[in-house]
């Protein structure tokens, strides 16, 4: 795992594009995992920005959300392929047919979920996963106690989750199920990049990187994958134990490059 501690929220979120953007210069078609909620909004606009300066284009990129509300319509004002047009797909040169989130209106979500499944398979397999974590230590919407090596299905929100999804929405009575990518299917992305800011992700982000990997905690399957990097503000990073360690890596970075130089 490659974790930086940057400064600040903002200095995650232009790493986090600087990521994704050598990813698309290097492989214009490149397919980039996608997630919603509060921590990625930032990168979203900073992507946006340089997209606007014409530094990036999506023309040729493919990009799959990592899941949506069961029950309710892309049109819908809280679904989640609604907040995704909102914060990145209508400011840029994405091909709509080109981003793709499961249809959580489908009349066979258990179809619906296999489909988006194999749908990712033929196109090759995601690039660069993007990924949030949940205060209970979630990735998607895979709960503690998802299988370790779940695929794209439904499931059920945990209580805590349905809770924090209503916070400041009085008027909206969250989903309490949803089509999420698997554990499995999200380890199956070539490269992951976990986004984590502020002291409420603090106990979590421990649990993920540093505690047993276990399905009480999904985030903690990343300490499976060969190829996930980890970017932390200091609140996000506050319980880690191995941060010394964390920092020679980081030093041993600038040691590299100054030396290339
Ligand atoms: P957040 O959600 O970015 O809104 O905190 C993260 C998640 O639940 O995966």
């Amino acid at each position: 795992m490659d974790v930086w501690i940057l400064e600040s929220a903002e200095a995650v979120a232009v790493k986090a594009a600087d990521l994704c953007a050598e990813l698309i210069e290097r492989k214009p078609d490149a397919r980039l995992g996608l997630a919603t909620g509060a921590t990625p909004q930032a990168l979203y606009a900073e992507l946006i920005r340089r997209y606007q300066l014409g530094q990036l284009s999506f023309s040729r990129t493919e990009t799959f959300n990592l899941d949506e509300y069961l029950g309710i319509g892309p049109q819908h004002p809280r679904s989640f392929h609604r907040a995704m047009r909102d914060s990145l797909f209508a400011h840029v040169d994405i091909e709509p047919v080109n981003s793709h989130v499961p249809a959580g209106d489908s009349t066979d979500p258990a179809a619906e979920a296999a489909a988006y499944e194999a749908l990712i398979k033929a196109r090759g397999g995601i690039d660069l996963q993007i990924l949030g974590i949940g205060r209970n230590g979630h990735i998607g919407f895979n709960e503690p106690g998802s299988s370790l090596g779940s695929r794209t299905r439904v499931k059920t929100l945990s209580r805590a989750t349905i809770r924090h999804n209503q916070l400041g929405r009085p008027d909206f009575e969250p989903p309490i199920m949803a089509i999420t990518m698997g554990i499995r299917t999200i380890l199956d992305a070539r490269a992951l990049l976990m986004l984590a800011t502020g002291a409420a992700k603090a106990a979590a982000v421990a649990a993920a990187l540093e505690g047993p990997l276990a399905a009480s905690c999904p985030a903690s399957a990343i300490q499976l994958h060969p190829a996930a990097t980890v970017v932390l503000d200091p609140a996000a990073a506050a319980d880690l134990r191995l941060t010394d360690y964390y920092e020679l890596v980081d030093e041993a970075r600038r040691r590299l490059t100054i030396g290339r130089s």
